[in-house]
């Protein structure tokens, strides 16, 4: 049988220039707690968004986002999607972090779908 995880799906918006050294801090920072914790996720940034895809042990999962609702580094924090059960998709544990161009076209719905269909469909099934 698989193991299950929690797997969260949030969105927030950001100052940070694609260009900004912070965007490494994070990548940085996370994919090492990360790793450490068990949890993988995916990061998109597309002009002032942010989209991400976390899962993982559910209590590893709450202590990054607790992290995260306290980062001045983003804000508007909002959970699309939250899952206790999930099935893992996303592989090893650790941070990936794609940038796409901000006048790449796409919901924000469109642009979780590229790295989770599955939880895409969740989300729009709660909105
Ligand atoms: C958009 C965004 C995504 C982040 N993703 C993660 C993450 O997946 N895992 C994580 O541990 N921290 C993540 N962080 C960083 C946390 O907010 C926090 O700075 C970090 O976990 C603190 O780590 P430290 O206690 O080891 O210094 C993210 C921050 C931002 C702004």
């Amino acid at each position: 049988m698989t193991d299950r995880c929690r797997r969260l799906v949030m969105t927030s918006h950001t100052y940070l220039k694609d260009s900004a050294i912070e965007n490494l801090d994070i990548l940085r920072d996370g994919d090492r707690n990360n790793r450490r914790d068990g949890v993988a996720s995916v990061l998109i940034k597309r002009g002032d968004r942010f989209f991400q895809v976390m899962e993982g042990p559910a209590d590893m999962v709450g202590a990054a986002l607790e992290r995260m609702l306290e980062d001045r580094r983003h804000y508007d924090v909002t959970v699309l999607n939250d899952r206790p059960d999930a099935t893992p998709r996303l592989g090893a544990p650790g941070l990936n972090y794609v940038q796409r161009p901000s006048d790449d076209p796409g919901s924000d719905l469109e642009e979780v779908a590229r790295i989770d269909p599955e939880a895409a469909l969740e989300t729009a099934t709660i909105h």
